[in-house]
């Protein structure tokens, strides 16, 4: 029982056991048609998906991995802004629960004394311009201690135990991640994306400062200078040259 003070994200969940990954399942419910807001949440998934293709690892009991189905009528090159504003909502989410002060690396990786509690993947359906749904994975370690994650993982990454000391309630912070993503997704359809761009910055981790930017084709160090109104980062190299950074690996330097 999650309790939700929500009015319209998690009315409907598809709640699991054990499943592939939740966006799966998020991606054949939406095709399905089914309404905005509803939630795949599942205890444990045995092939987890990250950003750039890479694996995340879900363990059973001790993280939140769930998947969110929105509808926007925004157009597609807008999407993005919506993986900023999930991670916003995830940042007020920790801060409503813990006294813990987590950060963003853009675009939307959560963290907590500089480790990964949380990553966040958004996937989209359109055809052509028009988006049909986009799908907000959120993966949240909770309760994991540090042994309990892969040994490459154990430098980077953390949860919200490791870094509070306490045992963090999985359904409160469901409960406040749906709360805090209502109210952002309301703010955002009526004012647009502004007023998220400056909630955004104000958690930011990188900017100012020298990252290590690795796309798929390239490797681009500068400094961040931060994001557009379209939510791509923006980093100015030694010559002065200022790239669009769409997708990337960020290492801050
Ligand atoms: C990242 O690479 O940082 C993004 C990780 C996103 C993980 C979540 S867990 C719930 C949802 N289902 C998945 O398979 N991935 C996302």
């Amino acid at each position: 029982q999650l309790g939700l003070e929500t009015k319209k994200l998690g009315k409907m969940i598809h709640y699991q056991e054990s499943v592939e990954s939740t966006q799966k399942i998020a991606h054949q419910l939406a095709n399905e048609g089914v309404q905005e807001g509803t939630l795949v949440v599942a205890e444990e998934q045995v092939s987890g998906k990250g950003r750039l293709m890479r694996s995340w690892h879900s363990p059973k009991f001790s993280g939140i991995w769930m998947s969110l189905i929105l509808r926007p009528k925004i157009p597609l090159h807008e999407a993005p802004q919506l993986t900023l504003l999930a991670a916003v909502a995830v940042v007020q989410a920790i801060e409503d629960i813990t006294d813990l002060q987590p950060q963003i690396k853009w675009p939307n990786d959560i963290l907590i004394n500089r480790k990964k509690v949380t990553g966040i993947l958004t996937e989209m359906q359109a055809e052509s311009d028009r988006i049909h749904s986009v799908i907000i994975g959120i993966g949240m370690n909770i309760n994991q201690q540090i042994e309990d994650f892969p040994e490459d993982l154990q430098e980077k990454a953390s949860s919200l135990f490791i870094e509070s000391g306490e045992t963090v309630s999985r359904s409160k912070v469901i409960q406040r991640v749906l709360v805090r993503l209502e109210n952002l997704y309301d703010l955002y359809l009526q004012e647009g994306f502004m007023p998220i761009k400056g909630l955004w910055e104000s958690y930011a981790i990188s900017l100012g400062q020298v990252i290590k930017a690795s796309t798929v084709n390239d490797t681009i160090v500068g400094k961040a200078l931060g994001i557009t109104d379209a939510g791509v980062l923006l980093l100015e190299d030694k010559k002065g040259t200022v790239h669009s950074i769409y997708s990337a690996d960020i290492e801050i330097q």
